[in-house]
């Protein structure tokens, strides 16, 4: 075996080298075959093909383990769906971030419809027709490229600037990084050799301003900072252990989402597809069908995305509540939504907030990290809103588990659509709409 063979670099990391041929998918992006008797979820694979693949879990556990986790090394026998990688430098032995850069986009899409109707059907979600649930594309996304507004590049210790490897610190170098968008290619952050102390760089393309370039390091010193002239007007930070230090610019980005403008941390959270927060936007607002006069309540808000989308249907009579876990996008949102009459902003947990309600709710919409609500809001929620839920959701297993309690407390499913806001990876966003049954 030659010293640059894949296979020889699966026998560094100490795994064995098992052929195997796959069937359906699994979660997490991997698809299920078998080895003498044993379920291997395997990674970088598609279904139905015949791969050489390395074990990755801990040699002393493999024998007592009741299932391996592999990733592909060499392709013997191709699936039907697979095609030249979007992102040959994406996979094994390569960056993380684009799982499915070898498969078809429009089977990606079929893929990620079947591991959603399991996993609802797994955790015994009854009352939506499951066959009429299909992951669409997000609006004009022909090719599923150019769409990642935020990347998170690291720095080895070299000063090369690349991607992590899947489960791994080792950085790899990025190629063209298709996957994010035009102004975040245009900085040109591989050819750049960051200052010393540089261990991550966050790179944002917000919709309405200059891109941000945020240097990540603990001991990193603003003053090192020599800014090149591909970043044009971008706004530059350093994220030390002191805190967040503006070297160029500013500390927040404006995003626009139709006739909105919203102000965001360069650090904190917003929807990463180019399209995902005006889509999302629109399919809460039609969703959740606010009256004037309603009580609504956006859990999860963030910089108030949601409730300044909505707040106008409820009115001056009504009241939008966005509540936030994280003080500095709570600000934001206070500040977004400081012109819309019968709208305001919470720092709390979403279930301490809940819980402190009483009165309860006509309306809600929650828009939870990938742990989802879990079962106590869950159930607050069942308790405490009156007439519709929406949930959107970008991990449909935690999204099954919540929405089966919801079942069970008298809630049916009226509507429920998955969109592809992560082309090229196994990740997928769902928008589920509630009723009292
Ligand atoms: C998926 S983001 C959604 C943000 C917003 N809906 C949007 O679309 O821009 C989830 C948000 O929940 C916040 N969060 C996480 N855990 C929370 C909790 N326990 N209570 C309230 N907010 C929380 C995060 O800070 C993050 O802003």
């Amino acid at each position: 075996m030659a010293a640059d063979d894949p296979r020889s670099r699966a026998s560094r990391t100490g795994g064995p080298v098992i052929t195997v041929t796959t069937t359906v998918p699994a979660t997490g992006g991997t698809f299920v075959a078998r080895h003498e008797g044993r379920v291997v979820f395997v990674r970088g694979s598609a279904p139905h093909e015949t791969v050489t693949a390395r074990v990755i879990d801990d040699p002393a556990t493999l024998e007592s383990a009741r299932f391996w986790r592999a990733e592909t090394i060499d392709v013997l026998e191709p699936s039907v769906d697979r095609v030249p990688s979007i992102w040959p430098e994406a996979g094994t032995d390569g960056v993380g971030g684009a799982d499915w850069a070898h498969i078809a986009l429009p089977a990606q899409r079929r893929i990620a419809t079947d591991v959603l109707a399991e996993l609802l059907q797994r955790a015994k979600v009854t009352s939506f027709p499951l066959e009429d649930v299909q992951v669409e594309p997000a609006p004009h996304d022909e090719d599923g490229l150019g769409w990642r507004t935020r990347v998170r590049f690291a720095v080895d210790a070299d000063g090369l600037v690349g991607m992590r490897g899947w489960r791994s610190h080792e950085v790899f170098p990025v190629g063209e990084n298709p996957l994010a968008a035009p102004a975040i290619r245009e900085l040109d952050l591989p050819s750049w050799t960051p200052p010393e102390g540089t261990e991550a760089i966050d790179a944002v393309a917000p919709s309405a301003d200059a891109p941000a370039v945020v240097l990540i390091g603990r001991d990193l010193d603003p003053g090192a900072v020599r800014i090149p002239g591909s970043w044009g007007e971008a706004h530059v930070l350093v994220q030390n252990a002191r805190g967040l230090h503006v070297v160029r610019g500013a500390e927040t980005v404006r995003e626009k989402v139709g006739d909105l403008e919203l102000v965001v941390g360069a650090t904190g959270f917003w929807q990463v597809h180019r399209s995902a927060a005006t889509l999302l936007g629109d399919v809460v607002a039609q969703d959740l069908a606010v009256r004037a006069g309603d009580s609504v309540w956006d859990l999860f808000g963030g910089v108030g995305l949601f409730a300044a989308r909505i707040g106008p249907a409820a009115g001056a009579d009504g009241e939008v509540v966005s509540v936030e876990g994280n003080r500095r996008a709570g600000h934001l949102a206070a500040q977004n939504l400081a012109g819309i009459p019968g709208a305001s902003a919470r720092t709390s947990d979403a279930a301490d907030w809940v819980r402190q309600q009483k009165r309860g709710v006509d309306r809600v919409v929650l828009d939870p990290p990938r742990a989802g609500a879990g079962g106590e809001l869950m159930e607050l929620l069942a308790e405490r809103v009156r007439e519709r839920i929406v949930y959107v959701s970008c991990e449909p297993s935690t999204l099954a588990r919540d929405l089966a309690i919801a079942e069970q407390r008298g809630w049916r499913i009226e509507d429920l659509r998955a969109f592809d806001l992560y082309p090229h990876t196994h990740h997928l966003e769902t928008v589920v709409v509630l009723e009292r049954a």
